[in-house]
């Protein structure tokens, strides 16, 4: 008999390993699911997820999109509109697939010098030594944060998530101030910078410049905002997409026979990228809160909570997805032209990052082609526990070079 999930909760240490037969009770049995002991509610069918990042009016961002009711949290993913979209306009024009594309020679420069330090190296913890430093070497140096500094603000933005997630405990919450003290600082010194002349508008020496220059509708941001900021820039750009890289080259591990096709044709590689944000969905859940009640299919969910929107079981919706379980190379043939999956979600909070993201994860997926024959997982796989991002600590394999 299949188990009962009523006492379903994010945090369960049973969803470390396979949080699907969890959410496959939810959506057949309770598709909108009070979780009576954290005073939240999950919603777990495609339709209904996608319903709810459309309505913001309702179901709010101002309360941050982690556990903690939290008014001052991390930049645009804590605040509505209108003032999201004057925010959000100052960053788009840096994150359009056009202007990301600038990354890729350097992406690829570092892929190739961190693949050399794994290659037929048996046993190299692929998660520590190649996805992290990946992304937030990529990062940092976008954003102008000095190399020394680059591990600090990694071991922060997992910090930061694991706070998000609702852990408490000491050493991330003390990680995260240490972290969020950074970023004042770094403001600090960008005002004097700014004011100083060392950057203008036309003239902008990094990404983090351009947040100490009015927004295209002529507002200056506050300094509590620009540090928001730059911690969202460094916990977005490190944390989903390092954990994301890592379940990638897994993945490639366990199924050979999808290796070897991606290998013998790159042109599948968009496809191949949309279809493991999908099937892989790095971020489990994030939270809106409601600023009325709300009638969602039928459930009325109450005004002035927290509802957790289950990404990863949206993707997973077989009313929406036919055998979702199923890894299909064919499922989105445009790449992203096709692409509904829920992993960078909807609506006015849309992953900033999206087109970054995907640049990185093509680099990655192509390097390992280029470079490597096989991946061979040589010890077992090793997750942290982090209730809203599916993440891997350790991932030991032996890269035989091609
Ligand atoms: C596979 C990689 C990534 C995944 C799965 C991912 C996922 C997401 C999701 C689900 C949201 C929406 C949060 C919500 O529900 O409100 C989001 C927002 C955001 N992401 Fe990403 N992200 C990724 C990579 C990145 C990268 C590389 C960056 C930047 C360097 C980034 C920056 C942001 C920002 C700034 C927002 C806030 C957007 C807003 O609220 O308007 N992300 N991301």
């Amino acid at each position: 008999m299949a188990t009962d999930w009523k006492h379903y909760t994010p945090h369960l240490p049973e969803l470390i390993d396979d949080p699907y037969p969890a959410y496959d009770w939810l959506r057949a049995h309770s598709p909108v699911h009070h979780v009576e002991s954290e005073g939240i509610w999950a919603v777990s069918r495609y339709a209904d997820i996608a319903e709810v990042v459309r309505d913001d009016k309702v179901f709010s961002n101002d309360e941050g999109v982690g556990y903690a009711r939290n008014k001052a949290g991390l930049g645009l993913t804590s605040i509505d509109r209108p003032h999201h979209t004057t925010l959000r306009r100052q960053m788009l024009q840096h994150f359009s697939r056009g202007s990301v594309g600038q990354h890729k020679a350097r992406a690829e420069a570092l892929l190739n010098e961190l693949l050399d330090e794994v290659i037929d190296v048996p046993g190299a913890n692929l998660a520590q030594k190649v996805s992290m430093p990946f992304l937030a070497r990529l990062v940092g140096e976008w954003m102008g944060i000095p190399p020394g500094d680059i591990k600090f603000v990694n071991d922060g933005a997992t910090a930061a998530s694991l706070v998000m997630a609702g852990d408490f405990s000491e050493e991330p919450v003390k990680q995260l101030a240490s972290f969020g003290q950074y970023f004042d600082a770094m403001a600090l010194r960008q005002e004097a910078a700014r004011d100083a002349g060392a950057f203008c508008p036309g003239q902008l020496r990094t990404l983090s410049d351009a947040l100490f220059t009015p927004t295209p509708d002529g507002y200056e941001l506050t300094h509590d905002e620009t540090t928001q900021m730059l911690a969202l820039l460094a916990v977005g750009g490190n944390e989903t997409t390092a954990q994301f890289l890592s379940a990638v080259a897994n993945f490639l591990a366990e199924r050979p026979d999808i290796f070897e096709t991606i290998r013998g044709d790159r042109s599948l590689v968009p496809a191949a990228t949309e279809e493991l944000l999908r099937y892989l969905s790095p971020v489990q859940g994030l939270f809106r809160n409601t600023l009325s009640a709300y009638d969602l299919n039928g459930t009325v969910i109450p005004a002035d909570v927290k509802v957790l929107l289950l990404y990863a079981s949206g993707n997973h919706d077989p009313s929406h997805y036919e055998n979702p379980g199923e890894f299909r190379l064919n499922r989105f043939p445009r790449g992203v032209g096709d692409a509904d999956h829920l992993s960078f979600t909807e609506g006015i909070h849309k992953c900033l990052g999206a087109h970054l993201a995907r640049l990185m994860i093509g680099v990655f997926i192509n390097g390992l082609c280029d470079r490597v024959k096989t991946i061979e997982l040589t010890g077992p796989m090793g997750r942290s526990h982090n209730a809203l991002v599916r993440c891997i600590e350790t991932l030991p394999v032996h890269l035989h070079a091609a």
